[in-house]
């Protein structure tokens, strides 16, 4: 059955948009209220009045193999350890206690393929074949604490290798299948990897990238990395080195079918995940079983009103970072869901798939980025018209503030203005959802993610004097631990203090987001204090992007900021200085491209590249960035007294405006 095509043109959503700031809340439809997990706001109360007894409920939830003594044990803070004395495994929770309790036939994922291929997996099946994997790894002599990366697309394999590891207690490392192999390299040399598990080849938009081959021309000298486990994906021809390299097809046919679950203590490392900071270097953040499992899955109930029965759940991320970590594999499994698992891009093999998929399986829940909603809009609406969306009852956002035309585009053309919007702000660092709306509850404002989740407390603080402000724009802090908080950065104790908890003590965690509140205590998360740029949703360090331009033998010397772009919220433009008397040209941008995208990904190349005699700097030679990002944004150049050569400014400004011109 096809609704009546909306079509929403470009001037109505602007005539619309004038009104929608003006009625400025959006209260949950009554319908859904009515039938919401929560809809009582004393949930608020209660879970503030004693946070610690709250998270144990949540965490009672689970099934656990010895109960817990602590709940929180904060003698080390900020090294925190929840439900300290309990032990439980992931892939018990995941997986074997809904088979056990006769949900075993429940579809776990609808995966669909590129090319259409379809494949449902229940969550019997889901179980025998981690398993399978597991009792793999542990012959390939995969042992409980021994780091195993993961660099895989979007398969089914990627949720069995996670949960294998998981089972068996042997923290993953999973990489973004976006990165190049050598960003691949780096996570595994980082956090000694004793095996990666990786694909012949991978779809991208109807061709096969050569994912082994890949690996193999940066993996071979790495000593800790003792096998690769290769998953044969798309018949691409590997070369096996013996010794080193294994089909995962071949291990799992000669492995027992059994594996027990590990009881694994509640701390007992589960991930570790590789995110930019303000150093060239990545961080690992690092996240435990107990503590983390219980923040996913409260979340994930809550925030998406999960009715496992009935709902067909759709989070369209990429399990390579954190949002498919929480929210494609550990909180829908742990609560039971029936999720949808695409392949493929949003564009391909065209720019409906998205609501083709939805109106196929009848998703009820959608969770997606600003990013790919601005993507849409673009596109037209045509495209969602031409299906029936009528299934969806709730929709989400994550990963970048929302701007108010895009959520209205979301509520209007594909909520049929009958869904709530969740925006959801956290980071890899938290683990979990951490500033949202409940759906059954919060008035919601369009681009606002309105407050804290019950069980945590958030502040703004002004920049100068550190004081929390009721009203007004200031840095954004997390009040006190939460169960699925990072726990450390991976080999990096003291960096983790540095960057989290030096400024305000290790009661106070600093965000790095800047964010203000409203007079109705509403946050709205304006974006990064530090050095890092947000592209479509991928994190991403100026340092590291730097370090990268550099590397091209051309070149003496890059600065790298994040500009505003209206279709990916920040695009990176790079200011270069070459060598000599080298002069840039379309050659040497096109080789800086390829060298970041060989270095980092394809998703990190600068967009904008400004050539420069230099780059401002104070007298001590440090390059001031603020000033570049004034220049760039078009901005009043704040003071250039302290620069060392104020002259390199208008050089710089000038060239801006050229490159500004061309672009018109
Ligand atoms: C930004 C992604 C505004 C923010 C889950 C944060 C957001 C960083 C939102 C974390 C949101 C995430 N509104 N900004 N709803 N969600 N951010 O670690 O700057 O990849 O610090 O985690 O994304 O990015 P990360």
């Amino acid at each position: 059955m096809a609704t009546e095509p909306k079509q929403v043109s470009g001037e109505e959503l602007d005539h619309d948009l004038a009104e929608l700031l003006e009625i400025e809340r959006f209260e949950p439809p009554a319908e859904f209220r009515e039938r919401a997990l929560l809809n009582d706001p004393a949930v608020y109360e209660e879970a503030a009045r004693d946070p610690r007894a709250w998270w144990a409920k949540q965490a009672a939830e689970l099934d656990w193999f010895e109960p817990w003594d602590t709940v929180l044990d904060d003698s080390e803070a900020p090294f925190y350890k929840w439900f300290t004395g309990g032990k439980l495994n992931v892939s018990y929770n995941c997986l074997d206690r809904h088979v056990l309790a006769g949900r075993g036939e429940r579809v776990a994922y609808h995966w669909r393929g590129e090319e259409g291929q379809e494949r449902d997996i229940t969550y019997a099946e889901l179980l025998a074949e981690v398993k399978r994997f597991a009792s793999a790894l542990k012959d390939q002599g995969v042992k409980k604490g021994d780091v195993v990366g993961i660099y895989l697309p979007m398969i089914p394999e990627v949720v069995v290798a996670m949960l294998a590891c998981a089972r068996i207690g042997a923290p993953h490392n999973v990489v973004f299948g976006g990165f190049s192999a050598e960003a691949v390299r780096e996570r595994m040399e980082f956090s000694e990897a004793k095996a990666l598990i990786t694909v012949d080849g991978a779809a991208r938009k109807g061709k096969t990238a050569p994912v082994k081959e890949r690996v193999d021309e940066v993996m071979g000298d790495l000593a800790t990395l003792q096998k690769i486990i290769v998953v044969r994906s798309k018949d691409v021809p590997c070369e096996m080195r013996a010794g080193r390299d294994v089909y995962y097809d071949e291990i799992c046919a000669a492995a027992d079918p059994e594996c027990e679950a590990e009881p694994l203590d509640a701390e007992h490392p589960l991930y570790i995940l590789y995110t930019s900071g303000s150093t060239a270097k990545p961080k690992g953040i690092l996240h435990t079983t107990g503590g983390y499992l219980t923040g996913v899955s409260a979340t994930h109930r809550y925030v998406f009103d999960l009715k496992p029965e009935s709902d067909v759940y759709w989070c369209a991320a990429d399990v390579g970072w954190v949002t498919g970590h929480s929210y494609i594999v550990y909180g829908p499994l742990a609560n039971g869901a029936t999720s949808v698992m695409w392949e493929g891009a949003p564009d391909y093999p065209n720019r409906g798939i998205w609501w083709e998929i939805v109106e196929h399986y009848g998703v009820t829940i959608l969770y997606c980025a600003p990013t790919a909603i601005r993507a849409c809009i673009k596109w037209g609406a045509d495209w969602p018209n031409g299906h029936d969306l009528s299934s969806l009852r709730l929709l989400g956002t994550v990963g970048e503030p929302i701007n108010p035309k895009a959520w209205l585009w979301y509520h209007k053309v594909i909520g049929s203005e009958q869904c709530p919007i969740v925006d959801t702000w956290w980071q890899t660092e938290t683990g979990a959802i951490m500033i949202t709306p409940l759906p059954g509850i919060t008035a919601t404002k369009p681009g606002s993610a309105t407050q804290p989740f019950p069980g945590v407390a958030a502040q703004v603080l002004a920049e100068s004097s550190g004081e929390p402000l009721e009203e007004g724009q200031g840095l954004l802090v997390l009040n006190g631990p939460w169960p699925s908080m990072l726990r450390t950065l991976y080999k990096e104790p003291e960096r983790y203090i540095e960057t989290y908890f030096k400024r305000f003590g290790s009661e106070t965690y600093l965000v790095g987001d800047a964010a203000r509140r409203d007079k109705d205590g509403y946050f709205w998360v304006i974006g990064r204090i530090d050095d890092v740029v947000n592209v479509s949703g991928h994190r991403l360090s100026t340092a590291e992007v730097e370090s990268a331009i550099v590397a091209h033998p051309d070149v003496a010397e890059a600065a790298v900021i994040g500009q505003h772009d209206e279709d990916t919220g920040q695009a990176i433009v790079a200011f270069v200085t070459l060598q000599g008397d080298l002069e840039g040209d379309e050659h040497t941008v096109e080789g800086i491209r390829a060298t970041v995208a060989e270095r980092i990904g394809k998703f990190a190349r600068p967009k904008r590249m400004i050539w420069t005699d230099d780059l401002p700097k104070t007298r001590s030679g440090k390059i001031m960035r603020r000033l570049l990002r004034d220049i760039a944004e078009g901005r009043a150049l704040g003071d250039v007294t302290t620069l060392r050569d104020p002259a390199v400014m208008s050089q710089l400004e000038d060239r801006v405006k050229e490159m500004q011109a061309q672009e018109d």
